[in-house]
């Protein structure tokens, strides 16, 4: 797929196809030809088009629930029973474009959480990412004493080492299970951050930093439960080499959301593309978000009138979000991030990661992830030629 590589004829016909290949991803049954996760975007930036086509290039493909809804009919009257129609109809639609991995993200800080949860199981989903909170307690509604003999896998979403301990801790002694694999979000994330504005770009939490501390935490449960926690990186990786960085560090594989934006397949308008094509380093900013966390995002006219004190009036047709201060908030962040994506972004703004300003083009999903293994493998081919000239000149 990837022609001859540089210095291939130094090594052995087995070695290259060893090293012409990413490893695979493996989450409790489920095997991902390719160790990429295409991060949950929500407010249907990550729907069943994005998610399925992922899923194609032999990733992992998500669908995020957060604010599923809003494009159903009755959002306004309605929301919690549009949100649990429409999960079900994206994972259904999923299901028609590919035989694919599919996993749905669920935020833990989502007042549905237990029904969306719920429903993503009942569909059959391959792997449910539960982030934005720690998921202590799981729906009353699921077979809580036999979790490990669902078809659904659980992938818990951290930030630090200390929530994946407290989250192991309480399923290990809840459950008598733990989750299938986590994912460790560092700073450069795009939307919803779990770090204080103050850790952000502090070397202490990078994500470099904080991966190693992760699988610390994990390594125990694996031994106890016998069976492989595979820990994955996210925020701020764009590179094949990056993947392969972190996968020196430990991970298993990698989250990725901003690059899956700029792809024809992402669900977003064009519009919302192009605000990351348009983009540059310095319009990517850190908001204080209605949810009570800070998050990433382009700054935009709409982000710029805020911030100037501006109070946008809104009706909130249901408090969505479990800590949001609906009668004091600035405006409804909801609305702000269902227009953005339907292409309206003076009435609203883009989530990004740090590296959203580097997009240049929009390309193909497929395109993409070919990209992402031959950087990967150009450096994996670059190591093993050092190594070997290294023992030859010993
Ligand atoms: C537009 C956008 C929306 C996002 N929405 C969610 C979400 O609903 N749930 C979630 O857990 N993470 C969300 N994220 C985080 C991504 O899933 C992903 O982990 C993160 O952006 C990875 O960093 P990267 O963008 O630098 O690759 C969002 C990110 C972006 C850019």
């Amino acid at each position: 797929m990837f022609g001859t590589l540089p210095g291939e004829g130094m090594l052995s016909g087995t070695v290259v196809m060893s090293l012409t290949k990413m490893p695979a991803l493996r989450i409790g049954n489920w095997e991902a030809e390719i160790p990429i996760v295409q991060g949950g975007m929500g407010v249907g930036i990550s729907l069943s088009g994005l998610a399925s086509a992922v899923a194609n290039a032999g990733g992992i493909g998500v669908i995020a629930t957060a604010g599923i809804g809003q494009f159903e009919p009755d959002r306004d009257t309605n929301l919690k029973e549009a949100n649990k129609r429409a999960l079900q109809k994206e994972i259904r639609k999923a299901k028609t474009k590919t035989s694919g991995i599919i996993g749905v993200n669920v935020m833990v800080a989502l007042s549905d959480f237990d029904d969306l949860v719920q429903c993503a199981v009942d569909e059959g989903v391959n792997i449910l990412f539960l982030g934005a909170g720690l998921p202590i307690g799981l729906p009353k509604t699921l077979p809580l004493d036999r979790l490990g003999e669902l078809a659904t896998k659980f992938v818990l979403i951290v930030s630090s080492a200390r929530a994946a301990k407290i989250v192991f801790r309480s399923w290990q002694k809840r459950y008598n299970h733990v989750p299938d694999a986590v994912v460790v979000e560092g700073p450069l994330a795009g939307g919803h951050l779990g770090f204080r504005k103050d850790q952000i770009d502090n070397p202490d939490y990078a994500l470099e930093k904080i991966l190693p501390e992760v699988i610390a935490v994990v390594k125990p449960y694996e031994k106890q439960f016998n069976r492989n926690i595979p820990v994955i990186a996210a925020g701020g990786v764009y590179t094949g080499a990056d993947i392969h960085r972190f996968m020196q560090l430990g991970a298993q594989g990698v989250q990725m959301g901003t690059r899956f934006v700029a792809t024809y397949e992402c669900d977003a308008s064009m519009e919302f593309k192009k605000a990351y094509l348009n983009c540059k380093k310095e319009d990517i900013v850190i908001i204080d978000s209605p949810v009570g966390l800070p998050g990433r995002a382009i700054r935009d006219k709409f982000l710029e009138r805020i911030s100037s004190g501006v109070k946008e009036t809104f009706k909130c047709p249901w408090k969505c979000l479990k800590s949001c201060d609906f009668k004091n908030v600035p405006y409804c962040i909801a609305l702000a991030l269902t227009n953005a994506k339907k292409g309206k972004l003076d009435e609203g703004f883009a989530f990004a990661g740090a590296n959203a300003y580097r997009v240049d083009k929009i390309i193909s999903v497929k395109e993409l992830i070919e990209t992402l293994v031959g950087e990967y493998v150009a450096v994996v081919m670059q190591r093993s030629l050092e190594a070997k000239v290294a023992v030859q000149n010993a």
